[in-house]
């Protein structure tokens, strides 16, 4: 077990096409948000383990005595990670959360317990240690805040753990993980936010976890090597919304109507790889054009997605407001409210872009302006914590 500080941030994302789809074996492309999680891990001789989320304002300690005797009563069943319901259930009676409980804080914490216990258990007894996270992402807004919590989570336990080597030699500021170590990452974070979501694509973990932008299919990634400086617009209309009820949605539509849905994702499936198609082309040879069909296609699966039922009225003002100041947007993640993504294409006069972003925050939205494809979860060196940070956390 490592007795150092550990320091670690995984960035969110935005899926470009291919949301919904991707649960049903279809093409998404997605890429990484310059918008990032961080987390502090640091060992204790306390006897505790403490878990302080201050973006949603949980902070709970444990005795590592009572995590121990509930370890031993029922993880050593598995080897490998897959949290089982029966597992589940006993960690929800050490949260103290009610069987049917599903808010994004407790699921958090779930979350938190599910992984800690389970990497955790190889070590000769459950380590003490404080954890803080925070996070320039909106939760529950589509921007893949729980996985970016489960990476950094799972990337920080390893570590500790020295299941995986800490990638952070002498005086680096910032390193990241071996490929193979990376995949150890994405695998168990993969679990963590099947404890969150039920049972996502794992998409949101990929993206996470490697950065850049990725083509992801039925647990195969592939990174897209090269991709255009594209800036969108991100907006997050602020309407909470549950993945795990939307993707559900879609799944009984698709039973419901199979002949009319199974079309739709076989639609939104071309569209993803049209757009792989074009940012590949913009990157050899870039042509005013091929804005134009980003643009469409951009359209076209907003209007996909509102067929299979994950729009919603505010996302609807989302794209009206934009369309007036002549730009093009779409749902990103899972819809139902959350987050839009707006493409501005280069060459846009400011006055244009000031008035969209002047006219979303007048809708009572949150915009920013943001460029993709960011690094994937990373260590940080823990003394290039600003005094800044160590204040607004408590430390
Ligand atoms: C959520 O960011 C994306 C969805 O496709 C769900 C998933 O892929 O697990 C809606």
């Amino acid at each position: 077990m490592l007795s150092e500080a550990l320091l670690v941030s995984a960035p969110g994302k935005v899926i470009l096409h291919g949301e919904h789809a991707v649960v049903h074996g279809k093409v998404a492309l997605a890429v990484a948000l310059n918008l990032r999680t961080f987390l502090l891990l640091r060992p204790q001789s306390n006897g505790k383990v403490s878990l302080n989320l201050p973006n949603i304002g949980i902070k709970q300690v444990w005795d590592v005595a009572t995590l121990q005797l509930l370890d031993t009563s029922f993880l050593e069943q598995g080897d490998g990670p897959a949290p089982t319901p029966e597992q589940l259930e006993k960690l929800k009676k050490v949260t103290g959360l009610p069987e049917d409980h599903v808010c994004t804080k407790g699921l958090a914490v779930l979350a938190f317990l599910y992984l800690y216990l389970a990497i955790c258990r190889k070590q000769r007894a459950l380590p003490s240690l404080d954890i803080v996270v925070w996070s320039e992402l909106p939760p529950g807004a589509g921007l893949g805040s729980s996985a970016a919590y489960s990476v950094c989570l799972v990337a920080a336990l390893l570590t500790a753990c020295e299941n995986i080597s800490n990638p952070l030699k002498d005086r680096d500021a910032i390193s990241r993980w071996s490929e193979e170590d990376l995949e150890s990452i994405n695998k168990w974070a993969y679990e963590g936010e099947r404890v969150i979501h039920g049972n996502p694509s794992g998409v949101d973990n990929a993206v996470s976890t490697w950065g850049g932008a990725l083509r992801y299919q039925q647990g195969k990634m592939s990174s897209l090597k090269r991709l255009p400086a594209l800036q969108i617009l991100l907006t997050n209309t602020k309407v909470p919304r549950s993945t795990k009820a939307l993707v559900a949605g879609v799944r009984s539509r698709l039973l419901k109507f199979p002949e009319i849905v199974a079309p739709l994702l076989t639609s939104i499936d071309a569209i993803s790889l049209e757009c792989e198609r074009i940012l590949g082309e913009m990157v050899t040879a870039p042509a005013p054009e091929q804005y134009l069909v980003l643009e469409e296609l951009i359209d076209m699966n907003q209007h996909h997605l509102n067929a299979l039922g994950v729009g919603h009225v505010s996302l609807d003002q989302l794209c009206q407001v934009t369309a007036a100041h002549g730009l093009h947007s779409k749902l990103t993640g899972a819809g139902g409210g959350g987050c839009g993504i707006t493409l501005l294409k280069p060459g846009l006069e400011r006055a244009k872009v000031e008035a969209a972003k002047q006219a979303l925050t007048d809708c009572g939205f949150d915009c920013w302006e943001t460029s993709i494809g960011a690094p994937g979860v990373s260590m940080h060196s823990a003394a290039s914590l600003d005094d800044p940070v160590r204040q607004a956390l408590g430390l």
